[in-house]
């Protein structure tokens, strides 16, 4: 699905990169890519920094012009990455993935990669989307408020190779697969390319729903919404083919929206 490619060693954001080319009215066409080595300033969710240290994990953006959805429904992109990148890792590496709702990627029930979903809107559509996605493949440590959170392809596949070898003296095991930055960025954008297009003749979910659903690692688990307005608690089923999450209060099913509110499992992060 990449049309085009630009890397740079260095730059403050992908999306940010991506955004002012758009804007500046460069002619690209949809599927266009930009990695960089090392973001600068790279951006997550709700305001967040999100780490990208040189030449260790995947800073990656693509634009598409999705002109005939509706505005509500760009959200859904999000979900649909977080199935690209799970089957690209899982293709690549062997490495089972978790998903935790809406779009973290993880592995061993710690966070291997973020997505960022940008757009401008016009009345009700979207003149440009940005998907962003971030994935930690190098990283050896994580800054200490994240470090119980976060990990890397590399790590996983080591801890992954040493439960398999039963090591003794706790080295680096032969057989360990190196992880490339590179293969990894494209097996993304093949997998979303291909969910994309069918996300385009029916503007839901329902392609990627069972791959999704089969990975959500809050799956009839307990979780607590956190609702600004009103905090509850239940168990989470499953996503629908619109994007929302599904908790059980009861005998009720609420559906949750991940635009107004953020899940947290009861024990921690997921
Ligand atoms: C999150 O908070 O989980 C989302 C993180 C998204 C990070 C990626 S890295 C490539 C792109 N450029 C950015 O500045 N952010 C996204």
């Amino acid at each position: 699905m990449i049309t085009e490619f630009f890397y740079y060693d260095e730059i403050d954001s992908t999306n940010n990169e991506l955004r002012r080319r758009v804007q500046s009215g460069s002619a690209m066409p949809e599927g266009t890519v930009v990695s960089a080595g090392r973001q600068t300033a790279g951006r997550g969710r709700s305001g967040h920094n999100w780490e990208s240290p040189k030449d260790v994990s995947v800073s990656t953006s693509m634009i598409l012009y999705p002109e005939e959805v509706p505005l509500p429904y760009i959200g859904r992109l999000t979900p649909i990455a977080a199935v690209a990148v799970s089957e690209a890792i899982e293709g690549l590496y062997g490495l089972e993935t978790g998903i935790k709702w809406p779009n973290d990627v993880l592995i061993h029930r710690k966070k291997v990669c973020g997505i960022l979903t940008e757009m401008e809107p016009t009345d009700d559509r979207v003149r440009y989307v940005i998907v962003g996605i971030g994935v930690n493949v190098h990283q050896r440590e994580f800054p200490p408020e994240i470090a119980h959170m976060a990990t890397s392809l590399d790590l996983a596949l080591e801890s992954v190779e040493s439960n398999r070898t039963a090591p003794k003296d706790g080295g680096r095991k032969q057989g360990l697969q190196e992880t490339h930055c590179r293969e990894l960025t494209q097996a993304i954008w093949e997998r979303f390319g291909a969910h994309y297009e069918a996300f385009l003749k029916t503007n839901d979910l329902s392609e990627v729903l069972d791959d999704y659903n089969r990975r959500l690692i809050n799956r009839n688990e307990v979780v607590k919404v956190l609702d600004p307005q009103n905090p509850y608690e239940g168990v989470a089923e499953c996503m629908d083919v619109a994007g929302r999450l599904l908790v059980r209060v009861s005998d009720e099913i609420r559906r949750v929206d991940s635009g107004e509110v953020s899940v947290r499992g009861i024990y921690g992060y997921v």
